[in-house]
């Protein structure tokens, strides 16, 4: 078996918010603890980095800002979601019986396939999905995962069609970005278009407008906390689109740079965002 078992999956509407307040979909992040330390890691991924466990609180918030309905989604990234699978099912249970009806992702390097098959099965509603890191499922760009890892992953997509994914081959410069990337070199790295992402939640409790760029504290992408009003969260959310398409575009197009390099090491060129502050 091979990772050609895997499938791309086509990307879904950009920015779409519902009744105000609602985002289609959410990024959990809990930190960059990882088992791996990839030299393109837009989170700075490492055995040494941070890893926090989600709280009820924290994902209450998650609940209140993203559509809970089939259509929404939320998606566990990190760092590693394997390292810390207890919290993460956890977290499951918590978010199913809560009333959270929509698709849940868990984007992982698949090394530790164990704990991120215990993680699917323990969906009650059996909706949780994989995405795999790219590199690490094909050995381009990064070692690849232990075979033994792969085959059991490989053979769980044959049994349970489209529940294991791979991750898209573009590699941005965010974080440890595209300068060390040893990978094939037709991967496409260098659009001055912004890929338009939802945002993150992290588990200490800020709303970041970015999950490639979320180890950047810069207040461009500071759309609030988990105590702020889900419709300032999303007002802010649309801000940062606006931004996006109005100064961040043009900037980048202006001095022909990659659309990620201009939020790494350009933004105090640029103003921040038409941000509102939370009342709550
Ligand atoms: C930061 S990782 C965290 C989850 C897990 N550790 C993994 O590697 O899948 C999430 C996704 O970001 C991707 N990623 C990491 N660095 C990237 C870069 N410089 N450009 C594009 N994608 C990147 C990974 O391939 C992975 O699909
Ligand atoms: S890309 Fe994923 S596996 Fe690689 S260091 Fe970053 S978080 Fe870890
Ligand atoms: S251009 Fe900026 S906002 Fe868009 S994905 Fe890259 S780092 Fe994130």
């Amino acid at each position: 078996m091979t990772f050609m078992q895997f499938k791309e999956r086509p990307s879904r509407a950009k920015g779409v918010i519902e009744a105000d307040r609602r985002l289609l979909e959410l990024h959990l992040y809990p930190g960059n603890a990882c088992n791996r330390a990839c030299d393109f890691c837009t989170v700075f991924g490492s055995p040494q980095g941070d890893g926090s466990d989600y709280s009820p609180e924290l994902l209450d918030a998650a609940l209140q800002t993203v559509v809970l309905g089939a259509q929404g989604t939320i998606k566990f990234y990190g760092g590693e979601p394997t390292l810390k699978a207890k919290n993460v099912i956890w977290a499951i249970g918590y978010l199913r019986q809560q009333g959270f009806q929509g698709a849940i992702v868990i984007y992982s390097n698949g090394i530790q396939a164990e704990q991120l098959l215990q993680i699917l099965a323990a969906d009650p509603l059996q909706t949780t999905t994989a995405s795999l890191n790219y590199s690490i499922a094909t050995g381009d760009g990064a070692p690849q995962m232990p075979l033994q890892s792969l085959n059991l992953l490989a053979a769980h997509e044959q049994a349970h069609p489209e529940s294991i994914a791979i991750g898209h081959p573009a590699i941005v410069d965010s974080g440890r970005g595209v300068d060390p990337f040893t990978g094939a070199e037709a991967r496409p790295q260098d659009s001055h278009l912004c890929p338009h992402c939802y945002p993150v939640l992290t588990a200490k409790g800020q709303f970041h407008a970015c999950p490639f760029a979320v180890e950047n504290q810069s207040p461009h992408f500071q759309l609030g906390n988990a105590q702020s009003d889900p419709a300032t969260v999303a007002h802010n959310f649309r801000a940062f689109f606006d931004w996006l398409d109005t100064v961040h575009q043009p900037y980048a197009v202006t001095h022909n740079l990659p659309a990620c390099t201009v939020c790494w090491k350009h933004l105090e060129e640029l103003p921040v965002p038409n941000f509102v502050e939370s009342q709550t």
